[in-house]
C-alpha cells in the first residue's frame, strides 16, 4: 500500500487536474444529475486506471494535457460501466456505498450511465486524435462483449480456463490495454513502436492480475469492499480458485462438487461449501502462483525495454500493489 500512496503522491498535481477536468464535464444544467454526480464523485476510488495513463505517458515526458484529457476519457468510461455493471448485476453496494441504482433507480442509473459514457467520448475527442479515440471507441465495445460473454459462459457452465480468461481480458483487461495505448498516443508513440507493444502486453497482464485479485475477494468475508462474499456464485459466475479445483479429478469429491457448481440458482449454505471446497484443496494459492507468473512476465518486459527510471519502477510496484491490495 505504502508504495501505491508514493506513485499517487508522485502525480498529486496531474491527479488534482484530472480531478477537475472530470468534475467540470460533468456538471450540466440538471439539478437532480448534479445531485446525484455530486455524491458520487465524494467516493472516487483508487483512480488506477488514470495513473496508468499518466505513467505510461511520463516514461516519454511530461504528462500533458493530452494524456489527462485521455486519462479523464478512460476514468469516465470506466465509471459508466460500473454505474451500468450494477444495473445489471442488482448490486446495492459498491465501495462501501450504496450505488446509483440502490440510491435511486434503475432508469436514473441507466442515464447517469448514458452520461459518463458521453463525457468519455467528448473528452477523447478533445485530444484531437483519432487514436485515442478508436481505443476509447473500441474500449466499449470489448466491455459490453465480456459483460455478455460472462452472462453466457454463465448459463452454459463453460468450466474451461481459456474462457475465463478471455472473459477476463474483455471486461478488465481491456480496460487497462486501453490506458497504455491512450498513454503511449499522447505521448506522441505509435503503436509500431516496441515501447508501446511492451506497455500494451504489460498492462493486459496488470488488467489479468487486477481481476484474479478481485475474483479472489468474493470468496473472503470483507466489510471493506463493501459487498458480501459468493456474490459471484450466486449469479452463476465460476472464477479461477474454483474453476482449478473442479477441473482436477484427482480431488475427493471433484465430481459432486461440479455438479453442484453447476446448478441453477444456489443458496448459501452451497455457495459456502463450493468456496470451501476451492480454500481447502488450494485454488487461492493457485490463483496466487497465476498472478506471480504472470507478474514476472510484466516487470521482465519492462526491465528488457526501458531503461531504469523512477516511472519505470513505479509500473513494477503498481502491479505489486493490484496483487497485494486488501480491497
Ligand atoms: C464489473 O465486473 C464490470 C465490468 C468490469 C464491466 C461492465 C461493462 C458493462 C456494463 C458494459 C459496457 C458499458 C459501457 C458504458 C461501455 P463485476 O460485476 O465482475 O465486478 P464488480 O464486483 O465490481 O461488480
Ligand atoms: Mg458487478
Amino acid at each position: 500500500m505504502g508504495n501505491f500512496k508514493s506513485i499517487q503522491q508522485s502525480l498529486a498535481t496531474e491527479l488534482t487536474g484530472l480531478n477537475s477536468l472530470i468534475r467540470q464535464t460533468l456538471q450540466s444544467p440538471n439539478e437532480l444529475m448534479n445531485k446525484v454526480i455530486t455524491s458520487y464523485l465524494e467516493k472516487e476510488g483508487k483512480q488506477v486506471r488514470p495513473i496508468l495513463v499518466m505513467l505510461c505517458a511520463k516514461l516519454f515526458g511530461d504528462v500533458t494535457d493530452k494524456a489527462l484529457k485521455g486519462a479523464a476519457a478512460v476514468e469516465l468510461l470506466h465509471n459508466a460501466s460500473l454505474i451500468h455493471d450494477d444495473v445489471v448485476d442488482d448490486t446495492t453496494t459498491r465501495r462501501g456505498a450504496p450505488t446509483i441504482n440502490a440510491l435511486w433507480d434503475n432508469h436514473l442509473a441507466v442515464l447517469i450511465g448514458d452520461f459518463f459514457l458521453s463525457n468519455a467520448l467528448l473528452q477523447a475527442a478533445a485530444t484531437e486524435d483519432i487514436r485515442i479515440v478508436g481505443s476509447i471507441s473500441e474500449l466499449g465495445r470489448l466491455l459490453s462483449i465480456g459483460e455478455l460473454d460472462e452472462i453466457y459462459t454463465a448459463r452454459f457452465n463453460n468450466l474451461e480456463e481459456e474462457a475465463y480468461f478471455k472473459i477476463i481480458f474483455r471486461k478488465t483487461a481491456s480496460l487497462f490495454v486501453a490506458c497504455a495505448e491512450v498513454g503511449v498516443f499522447a505521448a506522441g508513440i505509435g503503436k509500431e513502436d516496441p515501447r508501446a507493444a511492451a506497455l500494451i502486453e504489460y498492462s493486459r497482464l496488470l488488467g489479468l492480475c487486477f481481476q484474479i485479485k478481485d475474483d479472489i475477494f468474493d470468496y473472503f468475508a470483507d466489510a471493506a469492499i463493501g459487498k458480501p462474499t459468493g456474490n459471484d456464485l450466486r449469479e452463476g459466475k465460476i472464477t479461477l480458485p474454483l474453476l482449478h479445483v473442479l477441473r482436477d479429478e484427482a480431488i475427493e469429491g471433484c465430481a459432486g462438487m461440479r455438479s453442484l457448481a453447476r446448478k441453477e440458482a444456489l443458496g448459501s449454505d452451497e455457495i459456502a461449501s463450493l468456496i470451501n471446497f476451492a480454500i481447502e484443496n488450494g485454488g487461492i494459492d493457485y490463483a496466487y502462483a497465476t498472478m506471480a507468473r504472470l507478474r514476472n512476465q510484466a516487470a521482465a518486459l519492462l526491465r528488457d525495454t526501458f531503461a531504469p527510471s523512477p516511472t519505470r519502477d513505479a509500473l513494477i510496484s503498481l502491479i505489486d500493489f493490484i496483487i497485494e491490495r486488501n480491497h
